[in-house]
């Protein structure tokens, strides 16, 4: 059984992350999406909901699950079994932040790390750059799925920037 992970803070989750999610669920038997729980970045959304996210826009992909976790992915990857992560890469800030990463986790257990070049119409899509966006009443339609929007635009509608 091939297993991945596919780590992140999803906060929100893009287009661009469930494009890797959906290649990732294509190469591999069981895909683990896996939110870190950090305690030092509060995000705008809570864990519990970017699970519910998550889980509600991979619903009809098999194979794939989603959780969260805390402490070092290389753990979470060997409690689930997963040979490989795998990231998304935009472009050159992306390789140069994920490529240290990648080698001290081959370090630490073995654990391979595989990118995935984003697709061309997403590189500029970010999660912060979506709130930020959207904070200033900018259209973030074409860079979340439907049901993250709509959340979206709810939770700002509720808590609008001051
Ligand atoms: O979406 P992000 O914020 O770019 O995701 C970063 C993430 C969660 C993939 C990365 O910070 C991570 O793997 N954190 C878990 C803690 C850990 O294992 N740190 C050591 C990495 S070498």
């Amino acid at each position: 059984m091939r297993r991945a992970v596919c780590p992140g803070s999803y906060d929100p989750p893009t287009v661009g992350h469930l494009d890797v999610i959906v290649r990732t669920a294509a190469l591999f038997d069981e895909v683990f999406v896996a939110i870190l729980v950090n305690p030092r970045k509060q995000g705008l959304f809570a864990i519990e909901e970017r699970v519910e996210m998550l889980k509600e826009i991979t619903a009809d992909l098999p194979g794939v699950q989603v959780e969260s976790f805390s402490g070092l992915v290389v753990d979470y990857c060997r409690d689930r079994g997963a040979q490989a992560l795998v990231k998304g890469l935009r472009g050159a800030t992306d390789y140069d932040y994920e490529l240290p990463m990648a080698h001290m986790n081959r370090h630490l257990t073995g654990v391979e790390t595989l990118f995935l070049p984003g697709a061309p119409g997403q590189v500029y899509v970010s999660s912060s750059l979506v709130k930020e966006v959207a904070r200033g009443g900018g259209d973030v339609t074409p860079f979340l799925p439907a049901s993250v929007h709509a959340r979206l635009v709810e939770r700002l509608r509720l808590n609008p920037p001051v």
